[in-house]
């Protein structure tokens, strides 16, 4: 049970301890960086396989899983959740070997050119129809970066055509397939979720409940705010706001925790990706106590997405309180940095795990 006392000015709330359902690790030094932060908050996060080259096979998941737990510092017990990355040519067996196995609990589908290296994603759904009938038929989830790639669409409209063109002949086609949209960013796949929350979840970040797409725009171009897919206007963020904090079991956490190097980001073509492994918690703590909905935050956090994927809630608790602690605005990674969302607004947010499992 989750305690709360948000309507006195120094809120606080205590819940059992979040798990992060969409996390990018990457690899190496960047991941030495930043996978840190993520274990300081988070017992379990699903982390996404879109490194170069894609984590494709087992014995990729496997050995990307064990440099995660050697990056880990000592004692620590964050769980690292693999997943694979599909392509044209996965194969099936693979596929279900890995998840009979436990070496990763989802696929993810990336339509190619999508997003931050989908190069290698599929081309066209039709191609891994055997994929999908055997995850269907192990219980193995899908989880899907929803837009469609069809570049004469209008960048602002890509999840919501992706919802009408590939999600719902996909859900017609699989009834017995679980799904899982991604880092949902409008009020028609809010309720197209809704609709279908039976067969499916979402995740939704902390920036798409924190910006629209003004925000992006604001007195200049703001690089650091451009991320796939790209925040919408006002009202979806509305939409969303209500969505999370709603307590409704198809919505969960996942903050989409992307790090690029600054001058990838602040450069002619700069990357899609924003970081906020550091601040997520603190934002979605501001996020719900705006919403007068912390009382609501756990089941947002840490309930519903064990119960999608069918694995116990932590027994670990966190405090987050509004009390003023720092956050870095940046995590260096040798002699470059990565920079860190929304640090003002996380400031106001002090994280503080209570009782270990
Ligand atoms: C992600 C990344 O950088 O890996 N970028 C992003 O803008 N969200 C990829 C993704 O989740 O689409
Ligand atoms: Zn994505
Ligand atoms: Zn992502």
């Amino acid at each position: 049970m989750s305690s709360s006392d948000s309507t006195t000015k120094s809120a606080a709330v205590v819940i059992r301890q979040p798990d992060d359902w969409h996390v990018h690790l990457r690899d190496g030094e960047v991941m030495a960086a930043v996978l840190p932060h993520t274990a300081a908050q988070f017992a379990r996060a699903i982390v996404m396989p879109n490194l170069k080259p894609p984590v494709t096979t087992t014995a990729l998941a496997e050995a990307y899983r064990r440099r995660i737990l050697a990056a880990l510092q000592p004692g620590s017990r964050f769980q690292p959740l693999m997943t694979a990355y599909l392509t044209d040519n996965t194969d099936p067996a693979d596929i279900a070997d890995g998840f009979k196995r436990g070496v990763w609990v989802a696929a993810k589908l990336y339509p190619a050119g999508a997003t931050t290296n989908s190069q290698a994603g599929v081309t066209d759904i039709a191609r891994i129809h055997s994929v999908l009938a055997m995850m269907e038929k192990i219980g193995m989830p899908i989880l899907l970066h929803g837009e469609v790639t069809d570049h004469s669409v209008d960048i602002f409209d890509r999840e919501t055509v992706f919802l009408e063109r590939i999600l719902g002949k996909l859900l017609k086609d699989f009834p017995g397939l679980k799904v899982v949209l991604e880092h949902i960013t409008t009020a028609e796949a809010a309720d197209f979720v809704r609709a279908h929350a039976a067969q499916m979840g979402a995740t939704i970040t902390p920036h798409h409940l924190m910006i629209n797409r003004s925000s992006i725009f604001e007195g200049g171009v703001r690089p650091h705010l451009y991320c796939l897919p790209i925040a919408k206007r006002e009202h979806h963020r509305l939409a969303l706001r209500k969505a999370a904090t709603s307590g409704e079991a198809c919505f969960f956490l996942g903050t989409d925790t992307a790090p690029h190097f600054v001058h990838l980001k602040e450069a002619a073509c700069g990357c899609a990706g924003i970081f906020n492994a550091p601040t997520a918690m603190q934002c979605y703590a501001q996020v719900f106590a705006e919403e007068n909905a912390l009382d609501r935050l756990e089941t947002f956090a840490s309930l519903n997405g064990p119960r999608f994927y069918g694995m116990p809630a932590n027994t670990a608790q966190i405090r987050l309180e509004r009390k003023a602690a720092a956050v870095p605005e940046t995590v260096a990674v040798g002699n470059d940095s990565i920079l860190v969302f929304a640090t003002e607004a996380a400031g106001q947010w002090s994280v503080a795990e209570v009782v270990p499992a």
